[in-house]
């Protein structure tokens, strides 16, 4: 386990399209050291989420997850969530704007636009489907962090705003 550096923007590295996690990764324990890596880089950076990607591993997990974040002070708690090869679609067609900012983009807090409540499915650390609809805070940062195993950034989400 590590606390790995946070990929800048101008690094081509986070434009590229992440690869799906492959069944045979699943329970391995390089699968498990790259959750650990992620779980310590965003707890180093006070981060809310963190994608493989931003620390140079082009596969599609993800970890999120809210306790007392002093970047985030009036966000509500979520638990540590760990997603694998997640995919979303936006239930019904409210958005909400809200305030976003990103470890790779730093100094940037913008606006932007985004569904208010989602479907999700994804695989979880330990193996399990996750099915479940995923609505405000977590719902924004579910889809930022997709954004990201698309090679998708917060500057990209400005016209949007
Ligand atoms: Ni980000």
């Amino acid at each position: 386990m590590a606390i790995r550096p946070v990929l800048q923007l101008g690094d081509p590295r986070l434009r590229q399209p992440s690869a799906a996690v492959a069944s045979e990764l699943l329970g391995t324990a390089r699968l498990a050291c790259l959750i650990d890596d992620l779980r310590h880089t965003m707890a180093a950076r006070d981060g809310a989420g963190l994608a493989a990607p931003q620390i140079a591993v082009p596969l599609r997990v993800v970890i999120f997850g809210i306790t007392h974040n002093p970047r985030y002070p009036d966000a509500p708690p979520i638990p540590e969530t760990v997603l694998i090869n997640p995919e979303w679609t936006p239930v019904g067609t409210e958005t909400a704007e809200g305030w976003e900012g990103c470890l790779s983009v730093p100094g940037m807090r913008v606006p932007v636009l985004r569904a208010s409540r989602l479907h999700l499915s994804a695989i979880t650390a330990g193996g399990q489907r996750i099915d479940r609809e995923v609505e405000g805070f977590e719902a924004r940062i579910v889809q930022h962090e997709c954004d990201h195993l698309n090679g998708v950034l917060l500057p990209d989400r400005l016209a949007s705003a």
